[in-house]
């Protein structure tokens, strides 16, 4: 054997000839994916007699199948043939694991040969929607977070919101060695179910968590009512204050112009007065009984401006020792020779 061995590298070195041994067997699928749990399948087909047959996995003997005689199967592997010219032999790995993921090796003993297919045990494994059920009100902000354990390989995680997939831009994954977490964040509008899904190649439909979102109307915000009323009533206020002062400014003012008009009408009479009779204050002051005034055209002067205002608010201090003569001159203007007397009376 070990002779025939030797040759046959020989021959393999000096040109194809082991490629044409090798198209003697052949073990497919090249690729097995199942999930950890499931059993795996490979058909190894052999063109030419043969004696042994031997299956490895993780680089270990998993079974022999003899040619002739009885298949020792074990818990873990199993074969059986699929051909009554044994040409074809069924290899089975029963309950597979995750860490049986690797080269799945077929050696066919008598003749250097061997094929070579690859087995990928992958693994679902948990998702929850951590928040769980939950209550918002309308308008707020939710984030739901998605946590996947024990995933091989990485799984694809996807959100639906009340049977309807939702575009990735609103939610965020990350994932380190067989971890996965994922951020959905929107905003509550109304009841909504929420879902998270995780997949890898292996399963057939995805895993998923799912939890509701209850949304209540928001109750009415008092706290801004009163301020929004206490502002405006505020503001009313302050508007009538400025109203109130401008009035008041202005009535003010009013009454000062009034004032005014009135000292200086009273000015203008006074200086009437003085220049109607240019000598007759003068004289009233130096002399009262000065006969000169009977010239004084008494016409020119109404009563009203004589003797009202000016008697009562300007008395003539100066000569106070006459203010008896100043109610015979108020009272008794119309007296032609009381006029005379009086006359001095003008104030300045
Ligand atoms: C969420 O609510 C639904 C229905 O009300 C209930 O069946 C489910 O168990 C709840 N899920 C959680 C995580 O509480
Ligand atoms: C997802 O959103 C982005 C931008 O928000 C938009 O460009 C894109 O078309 C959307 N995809 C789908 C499938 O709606
Ligand atoms: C996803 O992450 C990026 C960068 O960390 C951030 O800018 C973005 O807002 C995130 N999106 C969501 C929906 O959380
Ligand atoms: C959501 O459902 C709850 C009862 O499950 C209901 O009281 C509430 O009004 C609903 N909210 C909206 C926005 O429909």
């Amino acid at each position: 054997m070990a002779n025939r061995f030797h040759i046959c590298l020989l021959l393999c070195a000096i040109g194809g000839f082991c490629s044409v041994l090798s198209d003697n067997l052949q073990l497919e699928p090249l690729k097995v994916t199942v999930l950890q749990g499931s059993d795996a399948r490979f058909n190894a087909t052999v063109q030419r007699s043969w004696t042994y047959m031997t299956f490895h996995v993780q680089n270990r003997l998993a079974l022999t199948v003899p040619a002739t005689g009885e298949i020792l199967s074990s818990k873990n592997y199993s074969a059986k043939f699929c051909a009554v010219d044994k040409s074809c032999v069924e290899f089975t790995i029963h309950n597979t694991n995750h860490n049986q993921s690797g080269p799945v090796v077929c050696f066919l003993q008598g003749a250097p040969v061997s094929r070579t297919a690859h087995l990928d045990v992958q693994v679902s494994g948990e998702i929850n929607i951590k928040e769980g059920n939950v209550t918002v009100e309308q308008g707020q902000q939710v984030e739901f977070e998605c946590v996947m354990t024990g995933w091989y390989p990485k799984p694809i995680v996807s959100w639906i919101r009340n049977n309807q997939t939702v575009n990735s831009s609103l939610y965020n994954t990350t994932h380190e060695d067989g971890h996965a977490t994922s951020v959905l964040k929107f905003q509550a509008v109304s009841n909504t179910t929420v879902e998270c899904q995780a997949i890898v190649p292996a399963l057939h439909h995805p895993k998923s968590s799912f939890v509701y979102l209850v949304v209540v109307p928001k109750p009415p915000d008092w706290t801004v009512l009163i301020a929004v009323v206490c502002s405006i009533g505020g503001f009313a206020l302050l508007v009538l204050l400025i109203i109130g002062i401008i009035f008041c400014c202005k009535r003010r003012k009013e009454k000062q112009a009034n004032y005014q008009d009135e000292m200086s009408r009273r000015v203008r009479t006074q200086s009437q007065l003085s220049g109607v009779n240019p000598t007759g204050q003068q004289q009233g002051q130096v002399n009262a009984g000065y006969v000169k005034d009977n010239q004084v055209t008494r016409t020119s002067i109404a009563p009203s401006e004589l003797y009202l205002p000016s008697i009562l608010e300007m008395p003539d201090i100066v000569n106070s020792n006459q203010a008896g003569n100043i109610y015979n001159n108020a009272y008794n203007i119309p007296n032609e020779s009381s006029l005379k007397k009086h006359r001095h009376l003008t104030i300045v």
